[in-house]
């Protein structure tokens, strides 16, 4: 690179996202969902978390009826031996596990028979629709989980493209139902109609919850190219997030 160029060349400033300080919503427990498959991938993300700004990560495996049949326990020592490997790695990343949970016939029954259901600090629960077809166990889930003195979550309902009415999240967000934005939703990764819907969320300042729901190597990317989005950045830094809640 020549002398004038050196000078002239000016890299794109990388915001981090130190305001959030918690990542709550992410696939980088080994081995247990479509997110990292082995150790050293899980490894890999924390680390890009931590130079992203982050000082803690709940790490959200799917449950998932049929799909990722994850039990609490199974998850707990993958989580475990997760953070041994991180100390001994010395990637300095508080942890701690919950899990997203497909809001299906398991988790309806799940609730009825009382079983442990894994929850964030404060009682929270993360749980999603498919993208394919509303849930029609969504209210009653929402519902059962406030019996039970829980909080629920509702994963990136940007995403859920057959949903086109907001009042229909103004309506679980009067039920007690929070919602959770994907930071990517901000970007075209998952297309323009989500980014639109986001946007338009985010407006009425609907969401309580920002979470990256890091799977692997291209939402690493996609997130890291995030970062140098001024108007973005700047516009989430400005937005009351509760993150450090949990
Ligand atoms: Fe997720």
């Amino acid at each position: 690179m020549s002398l004038l160029s050196r000078i002239f060349h000016t890299a794109p400033v990388r915001k981090d996202f130190a305001f959030l300080h918690t990542d709550m919503h992410s696939h980088i427990l080994p081995g247990l969902d479509d997110g990292a498959s082995n150790m050293e991938e899980a490894l890999g993300y924390c680390r890009a978390l931590v130079s992203a700004g982050f000082q803690k990560a709940i790490f959200t495996p799917h449950i998932m009826m049929g799909v990722y049949p994850n039990q609490p326990q199974e998850i707990a020592q993958v989580a475990e031996r997760l953070s041994d490997e991180l100390r001994w790695a010395n990637i300095a990343l508080e942890t701690s596990f919950a899990a997203e949970y497909m809001v299906d016939e398991s988790l309806v029954e799940r609730l009825q028979k009382n079983e442990p259901i894994l929850e964030m600090q404060g009682g929270y629960v993360l749980i999603e629709m498919s993208y394919a077809a509303p849930s029609p166990y969504l209210e009653s889930v929402v519902f059962q989980l406030q019996l039970q003195n829980k909080k629920p979550i509702l994963a990136h309902p940007e995403r859920y493209l057959y949903d086109h009415h907001t009042d229909h999240f103004e309506r679980l967000k009067d039920m007690g139902c929070a919602l959770q934005l994907n930071l990517l939703s901000l970007t075209d990764y998952y297309g323009p109609p989500v980014r639109k819907k986001a946007l338009s969320l985010l407006k009425l300042g609907a969401y309580d919850f920002l979470g990256t729901d890091l799977h692997h190597l291209r939402h690493q990317e996609a997130l890291q190219a995030l970062q140098t989005h001024t108007k973005t950045m700047d516009r989430l830094v400005a937005y009351p997030w509760c993150n450090k809640w949990l």
